[in-house]
């Protein structure tokens, strides 16, 4: 059976660039025969926790949709060196036991082989990464994080302004070697 990856962007732009860069990730998985999915969670609340319970749909389906697949990866914008708010919100919903007043049972992002990646300013979202990598190392929830902090990449000067970024040879290499770890990593 073929692996299924979901991606998680921390961007909800249309034209954002940690989408783009998904697409060269998603095409060397897709070469190895995996399957890959795009988390839709625009519409998932402000985590309220007077609001946790009847667990909102919105929140059920992303939960089940990462429940389901074998690996995750985010690849997120780096702001105020850290992770998106929107990207955070996720992971703390995502975070809560899948069975409702559950605790310390399991949940959406339990065992999960997690690889990460960002592109943005000269940090290359080293900031981002250490962040998300310091979230997926918490004991609490075992994940196994592909290649530590992932891979970065630097957006080049103009891209800010034209909004078009050329993407380096060497990033689209650095994203199939992880393609190819995190494979292995889930492999049966
Ligand atoms: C609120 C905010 C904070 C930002 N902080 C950083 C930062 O700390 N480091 C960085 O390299 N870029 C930073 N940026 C610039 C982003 O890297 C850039 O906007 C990038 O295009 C966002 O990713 P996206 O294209 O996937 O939406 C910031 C942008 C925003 C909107």
């Amino acid at each position: 059976m073929s692996k299924k990856i979901v991606f998680i962007v921390g961007s909800l732009r249309e034209k954002s660039f940690n989408k783009e860069l998904s697409v060269f990730a998603a095409d060397a998985l897709k070469a190895k025969g995996a399957e890959v999915s795009y988390l839709d969670y625009a519409d998932v609340p402000l985590f309220d926790q007077d609001d946790e319970y009847p667990t909102p749909a919105a929140v059920a389906r992303v939960r089940e949709e990462v429940n389901g697949a074998d690996a995750i990866w985010i690849f997120s914008p780096e702001y105020n060196y850290s992770y998106p708010g929107v990207l955070k919100n996720l992971l703390d919903w995502l975070s809560r036991p899948l069975k409702e007043y559950d605790f310390g049972g399991p949940t959406a992002l339990s065992g999960k082989t997690v690889a990460l990646a960002s592109i943005a300013g000269k940090s290359k979202g080293a900031g981002v990464r250490a962040k998300l990598a310091e979230i997926f190392s918490f004991e609490f929830t075992h994940n196994t994080l592909v290649d530590g902090q992932g891979t970065g990449a630097e957006l080049a000067p103009e891209a800010f302004t034209t909004g078009v970024n050329t993407f380096s040879e060497e990033t689209k290499q650095e994203l199939a070697k992880q393609a190819d770890d995190l494979l292995a990593a889930i492999a049966d």
